[in-house]
């Protein structure tokens, strides 16, 4: 059985080891937080995992090693130091980070050419993107054992051409959420008024095409030359930027319109996971490994 150490049992490790454990492979999770035991049994009971707080131990015959900790490039840099010392030199070394740039985390790495970006959206484990992004010292093999492995756990792997910060999700998501940000701060638009806007309008449309595909349906027959030069061309406005000084406004809005702690989180994560689940086959994705629920 192929193993992979997960590092870094937040949100996103965990959700990657349910992933990874419901497709057949051994899951180990290395991670120093003191309460690491509580965490797996609350979010992994039922799966079987092996647990280390040290992570040379935890990456010892490792086959394939999903990075999932803080988003700080020194930890980065620490962490992945480790993984290159103790890792054979076939072993992918995949980070998930949301925008640190792979040729940074593998600065001065011995193992530069087996670090790659594999970028999912949370949860890993329903949503089907896993964003592939090579350093520029990264192997090609690194990068195909990459994708191979994404693919073998049904998901959706991208490969960029080349390394940017932030990637492609995350910078089309921060332009979208600082104008979501900046219309609440304007007065615009409440929190659940927007919220429900883009669910009913462009995230609904973006689940069933993607912004170039809608563009040539927007034009009509004559396509999206016909969109552009005939309406966006209108689009002259200037869209303003939100103010950072005022973030806590809009923080305020969203914890009071949905709510902070356990069990809050556990109710969205509910609604969220549940309307995902339902979409994923119907829009022509692969469900995910039927993984079992926690037990009590
Ligand atoms: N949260 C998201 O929506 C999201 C989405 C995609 C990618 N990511 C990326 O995934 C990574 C993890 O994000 P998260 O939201 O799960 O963070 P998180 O804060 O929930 O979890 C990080 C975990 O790393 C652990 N950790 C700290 N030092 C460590 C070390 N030396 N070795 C191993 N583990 C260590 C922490 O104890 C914590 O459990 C980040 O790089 C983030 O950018 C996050």
């Amino acid at each position: 059985m192929a193993a992979v150490t997960i590092v870094g049992a937040g949100v996103i490790g965990v959700s990657w080891a349910r992933l990874f454990g419901a497709a057949g492979w051994e899951v180990r999770i290395s991670d120093p937080r003191p309460d690491l035991k509580d965490v797996a049994d609350q979010h992994l009971a039922g799966q079987p995992v092996t647990l280390s707080a040290d992570l040379a131990a935890a990456v010892d015959g490792a086959d394939f090693v999903q990075e999932a900790g803080p988003e700080r490039i020194e930890i980065k840099e620490q962490m992945f130091g480790t993984l290159a010392a103790h890792t054979r030199d076939d072993v992918v070394l995949a980070s998930s980070s949301s925008s640190l740039l792979p040729s940074a985390i593998a600065r001065g790495n011995p193992a530069a050419d087996r670090i790659v970006i594999g970028h999912p959206f949370n949860p890993p484990e329903l949503m089907p993107l896993v964003e592939v992004v090579p350093g520029p010292q990264a192997s090609p093999r690194t990068v195909d054992r990459a994708v191979e492995v994404y693919r073998e756990l049904n998901k959706v792997p991208i490969r960029l051409k080349k390394e940017i910060p932030g990637f492609v999700g995350n910078r089309l998501q921060k332009v979208f959420d600082d104008q979501c940000a900046y219309l609440v701060q304007q007065g615009v638009i409440d929190v659940a008024d927007l919220d429900d806007l883009v669910r009913a309008s462009l995230g609904l449309r973006w689940a069933t095409i993607g912004p170039f595909q809608s563009g040539t349906l927007g034009g009509g027959p004559a396509g999206m030359r016909h969109l552009v030069t005939h309406v966006a061309s209108q689009m002259t406005f200037e869209i303003g930027k939100p103010d950072p000084a005022r973030m806590d406004e809009v923080l305020d809005a969203v914890e009071s319109t949905y709510g902070t702690g356990e069990t809050a989180y556990e109710q969205l994560v509910d609604l969220r996971d549940g309307r995902t689940r339902a979409a994923l086959e119907p829009l022509g994705w692969r469900q995910p490994p039927a993984v079992d629920p926690p037990q009590e």
